[in-house]
């Protein structure tokens, strides 16, 4: 038995040896090695939880983001995400994430300063991404390049020191838009443009995507704040599963770019960033108002799911996807609307009163309405999770920093309950096919 106060402890009773035990309760969690202290017998291992997908298992401790889904409450260190996104801006929240406080104004000028003079990638960058195929998936494209990037900063290895980790940070916050941007131009055949320091963070981005001929690419000040609206909606969201992947690999002690690349992989996939691709594609199907009673049966029966609805931690509205629906308005304002919307709207009323959805607490994620708002941008449906990438970015690297500065962390290896078979004799190929 463990000694300790019995207030903050679970006591246990193992009914197959009639043993009790007491663990420690801290922070409403238990130990998982201390159930290792529960087995049959010496022979036999300890008691271990299975928890595919990490449904009740906190992985670390984090003073990142905070979320209470029931309530619909996000905070990125402490700040409520409503405030930030309508007062702050997306390097500024950058900062906050990676530095745990916000900048005074030398900080702010410094930072800022920082990520705009490493916007530019190594020439031999851009002739890789050349190489890509002409139809290369702009999401594929951005985590080989991501993760490329570290054979350009081997120093990056160095993870142990605070001011490499500094450099490094900085260096991919910069450089994600170009190489999004670049990841873009491509498919369409378009030369790629460089940077252009001479505009913010989120402008310069509009400009390496959409500037031609002119000599200068001035967005609308209107959508300039809308998308970086979004990337402040989208720079953390505590362990998701792509902060889980980059915290899991980078627990290697392997650099920040692969840790980051690995993350980018699984933003890519249908359940996670993948969804406002998804969601745009089923609004498409869907293609009119009249037809949404037999897709919500359709999803009722388990054929499908209603993209961009639903969430591991919100049982309430997703308080990201009441931002962007009002983000969307500001946008339709410059772009004209979007047909989809209709279609949009009337699945939420509809999803929103109907018993399945609602027993199920299913509300709209942050995806939802992110994708109609891109596709005003007139940006095609495989470049939304890039959008998401660059603005997640911040977040990763914050939790990727804390991760690497964290005495309890291990490198991360779930257990596994093994199923298949046991000492089998193993007979030679050539015995077994003649
Ligand atoms: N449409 C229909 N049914 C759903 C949906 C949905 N979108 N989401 C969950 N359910 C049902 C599910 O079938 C299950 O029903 P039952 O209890 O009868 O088996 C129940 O709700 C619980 O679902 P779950 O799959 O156990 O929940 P989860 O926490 O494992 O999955 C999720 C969370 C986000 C993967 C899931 O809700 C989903 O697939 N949503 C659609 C994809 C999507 O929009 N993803 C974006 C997430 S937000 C952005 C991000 O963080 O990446």
């Amino acid at each position: 038995m463990t000694d300790v106060a019995a207030k903050d402890s679970l006591t246990v009773t193992d009914n197959r040896t009639g043993q009790t035990y007491d663990i420690a309760i801290t922070d409403n969690t238990i130990a998982a090695k201390d159930l290792g202290q529960i087995r049959l017998d010496e022979e036999q291992p300890g008691l271990a939880t299975y928890d595919p997908g990490f449904v009740n298992t906190a992985s670390c401790r984090s003073s990142v983001t905070y979320i209470d889904g029931d309530k619909g409450i996000l905070e990125y260190r402490g700040y409520p995400i409503e405030q930030l996104a309508e007062k702050s801006n997306f390097l500024e929240v950058a900062y906050l994430l990676v530095h745990g406080e916000l900048p005074t104004k030398e900080q702010y000028d410094s930072w800022v300063h920082e990520i705009t003079y490493h916007t530019f990638v190594h020439e031999n960058v851009k002739s890789f991404m050349q190489g890509f195929r002409y139809d290369a998936h702009p999401m594929g494209m951005l985590m080989a390049s991501v993760g490329a990037l570290s054979t350009f900063y081997p120093d990056a290895r160095n993870i142990s020191d605070a001011d490499n980790r500094h450099m490094q940070i900085v260096r991919m916050i910069a450089k994600m838009p170009t190489l999004g941007a670049w990841s873009f131009r491509h498919a369409q055949g378009k030369p790629y443009v460089y940077p252009d320091n001479d505009l913010g963070y989120t402008a310069n981005f509009l400009s390496m995507l959409f500037k031609m001929s002119e000599s200068k690419f001035e967005a609308d000040e209107r959508l300039v704040k809308a998308l970086d609206v979004l990337f402040i909606l989208h720079a953390d969201h505590e362990q998701n599963c792509s902060t889980n992947a980059v915290r899991s690999v980078g627990s290697s002690q392997v650099d920040p770019y692969s840790a980051v690349s690995a993350g980018i992989g699984a933003l890519y996939g249908p359940l996670h960033g993948g969804a406002n691709e998804a969601v745009l594609r089923m609004l498409k199907r869907i293609g009119s108002k009249e037809n949404i009673p037999a897709f919500i049966d359709g999803v009722k029966d388990g054929n499908e799911r209603l993209m961009g609805f639903g969430h591991r931690v919100y049982k309430n509205y997703d308080p990201r996807a009441k931002i962007i629906k009002k983000s969307a308005e500001d946008v339709f304002e410059v772009t004209g609307t979007n047909p989809l919307l209709d279609i949009a709207l009337e699945l939420e009323k509809i999803a929103l009163e109907d018993e399945y959805f609602v027993k199920r607490k299913l509300y709209p994620n942050v995806d939802f309405y992110s994708g109609l708002i891109y596709e005003a941008f007139q940006f095609p449906p495989e470049m939304f999770t890039v959008l998401f990438a660059i603005g997640r970015t911040p977040g990763w690297l914050a939790q990727w920093s804390e991760l690497v500065q964290d005495k309890d962390q291990k490198i991360a290896r779930p257990k596994q309950i093994y199923t298949g078979d046991r000492e089998l004799t193993f007979t030679p190929a050539s015995e077994r096919w003649s």
